[in-house]
């Protein structure tokens, strides 16, 4: 959450600011600020998007220059008005800073501040430490960078921050822990950002911050630092791996819709090269060594947030089927807190697109610390679960920008299938459903063409429900997570009130809620027709509209429901996919018909790296 933007070097900082910040709004998007060297530090701050920020920075003149930091909002702590927007400058006016994370002993070091003469303005928690470093700056008359690093020393919480001095005008210091950050190394100039998107335009050579690591920018040099050891830390330096084509809406009205239709080609990506043709086995170059452990754990668990939780319940049905091995699923969030079970024979997989998400690191952290076996399954490459975790996979589903998931989620099933195949394989299991299975993945990019041929047949069934106050979607078995999915992708960015349910729950409960004004999506597949069928008649009985999405070619689903919509027929096990589609297309073109703000739906970030 949050987007950070700092540059030093010969170009405006300005325009260098402002276009990675827009790059980054879908990290947060509430309000936004820049801060240049100019005759000392200038800055400008605004709630609304960077577009607001930059119809600012023009009205009221930004000086030029050619050192500066940025920030684009996700409001923690305080409303998102100006003055809690970043940077946030302490009260001498000679320290400013844009910060991603949480300081979660803010109120213990504002009282210390206060108790030393120094208020803070804002609400937020970020002021807490520019005040802090400013302070130790005067106090002990140390230098920019023994300040930057003594107050984080004080902090617990998690923090990217970006930092300037008034004194010190050809310097940028940043420091991260526990929030990303990841620098260029362009032609006598550096980038710091929370993700390479905003540094491709400038540089591919990249370096990742780790935590508790600082960062010294001169205009012609850099310098990593241990913070609690004051060392000097030699850095890699990698290579982005996507193109800026690749981030461009590319003639599309939104991202999402871009997204959803690049899916045939993304899940093409995601297998390529994994499955060996003439053999029809899997290979999996980062599980390759963990095969064994994974087959003699005692216990797998799967660990995720949101839309790759659903993707998760799904591998864990397609584990659980292949290879007879029991998975749990967990929420990340809810499995850091839990008394759980791990230990040394524990294998666990945390999902994540973005490999930030803050739940899941902590997750992964603390199966570690007890012992077991961690694995990600990842698309941003270089992120922070995918450099923490012992093995993994990336899913290689290109640069997701849209808030909500889509081509992300197709890809997390397609690679957890490819790794259930892979176990499968390794332990002789199945043999016959899996061979089938291989070959049925191989016609899964023709048969998501086939369903993206649908578009418009989606968007005018879409028209009929923009005044649906709620929505209900029903599945059974692989479809289940799939109504979970459907019923996400509609509330986040529709704000129509939407639930998931297992179709045979709709009775204990839900069915109350049933009328002639509550549309109802059913998920059919062949798995449990005959029960999925009494529970549509259910819906109808009361009067309820029905959707049927499905791959069976059955007169009397036409006669049961409002509207049908097709996928073709493939293994359930990645049947998910295909039906997954319709869903997200469904909930876009009502939220677009609704006007709403597709890409940045409200109070939504697409990378959440607070708890
Ligand atoms: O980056 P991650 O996959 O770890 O993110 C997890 C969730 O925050 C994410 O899937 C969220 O639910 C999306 N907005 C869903 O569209």
């Amino acid at each position: 959450m949050c987007g950070i933007v700092g540059y030093i070097g010969k170009k405006n900082s300005k325009e260098v600011i402002l276009k990675g910040l827009s790059r980054l709004e879908y990290r947060g998007y509430d309000s936004a600020g820049i801060a240049v060297h100019s005759n000392g530090i200038n800055q400008l701050k605004t709630s609304g998007k960077v577009a607001d920020l930059d119809a600012k920075c023009i009205k009221e003149k930004l000086p030029k220059s050619s050192i500066g930091i940025g920030h684009t909002r996700w409001a923690t702590h305080g409303i998102p008005n100006d003055t809690n927007a970043h940077p946030h400058q302490d009260i001498t006016r000679n320290f400013t800073l844009v910060h991603n994370g949480i300081i979660e002993n803010y109120l213990t070091l504002k009282k210390y501040l206060a108790q030393n003469g120094i208020e803070c303005k804002s609400d937020t928690d970020t002021e807490v430490l520019v005040q802090l470093i400013s302070y130790i700056y005067n106090k002990d008359k140390i230098s920019f960078e023994e300040s930057v690093r003594y107050a984080l020393m004080k902090v617990v919480g998690a923090y990217g921050i970006v930092v300037l001095c008034g004194d010190e005008p050809d310097k940028i210091i940043a420091a991260r822990h526990g929030s990303p950050l990841v620098f260029g190394i362009g032609d006598s100039e550096f980038i710091i950002a929370s993700d390479t998107s905003p540094i491709i335009e400038f540089t591919r050579k990249i370096v990742y911050l780790d935590d508790a690591e600082l960062v010294v920018f001169t205009r012609d040099d850099y310098y990593v630092k241990s913070i609690l050891e004051n060392h000097i830390i030699l850095k890699t330096v990698n290579e982005i791996q996507f193109s800026l084509n690749q981030i461009e809406k590319n003639g599309y009205d939104h991202f999402m819709l871009k997204e959803i239709n690049e899916q045939s080609n993304s899940i093409a990506e995601s297998m390529r090269g994994r499955i060996i043709i003439d053999e029809g086995r899997i290979k999996l170059g980062g599980l390759q060594e963990a095969i064994q452990d994974i087959l003699n754990a005692k216990r797998i668990i799967i660990t995720a947030c949101g839309t790759s939780w659903h993707a998760s319940l799904i591998g864990s049905f397609v584990i659980e089927e292949l290879v007879r091995i029991p998975v749990n699923v967990e929420y990340a969030s809810e499995f850091r807190y839990r008394e759980t079970i791990v230990g040394p024979d524990t294998v666990l997989f945390a999902i994540s697109q973005s490999g930030e998400t803050a739940d899941t690191l902590a997750a992964i952290k603390k199966a570690k610390s007890l012992g077991a076996l961690t694995i990600g399954v990842v698309n941003v490459v270089g992120s922070s679960i995918a450099r923490e975790t012992d093995h993994g996979v990336y899913i290689h589903a290109g640069p997701e920008i849209g808030v909500a998931s889509t081509k992300a989620f197709t890809s997390q099933v397609t690679v957890l299938n490819l790794i259930a195949i892979l176990l499968a394989q390794a332990k002789d299991r199945n043999i016959k459903e899996v061979a089938n299975l291989v070959n049925d993945l191989k016609l899964l990019p023709e048969k998501v063409e086939l369903i993206l041929k649908q578009s418009k047949k989606i968007k005018s069934i879409a028209d009929n429900y923009i005044d649906a106050e709620n929505f209900l979607y029903l599945g059974r078995g692989y479809q289940f997570p799939v109504a979970l999915e459907g019923a996400l992708k509609l509330k986040e960015i529709s704000y129509i009130h939407a639930e998931g349910y297992p179709a045979a729950e709709m009775k204990h409960g839900p069915i109350a809620l049933i009328d002639e004004n509550m549309p109802v999506v059913f998920i059919v597949n062949e798995k449990g027709y005959e029960k999925i069928i009494s529970n549509i008649q259910e819906v109808r009985a009361r009067g309820g509209k029905v959707i049927i999405v499905t791959s069976i070619d059955q007169e009397e689903l036409h006669e049961y429901s409002s509207h049908v919509i097709h996928v073709p027929s493939i293994h359930q096990c990645i049947l998910p996919i295909l039906t997954t589609i319709p869903l997200q297309l469904l909930a876009y073109y009502l939220a677009k018909a609704k006007g709403c703000d597709v890409d940045q739906p409200r109070n939504l970030a697409k990378s959440v790296t607070v708890e």
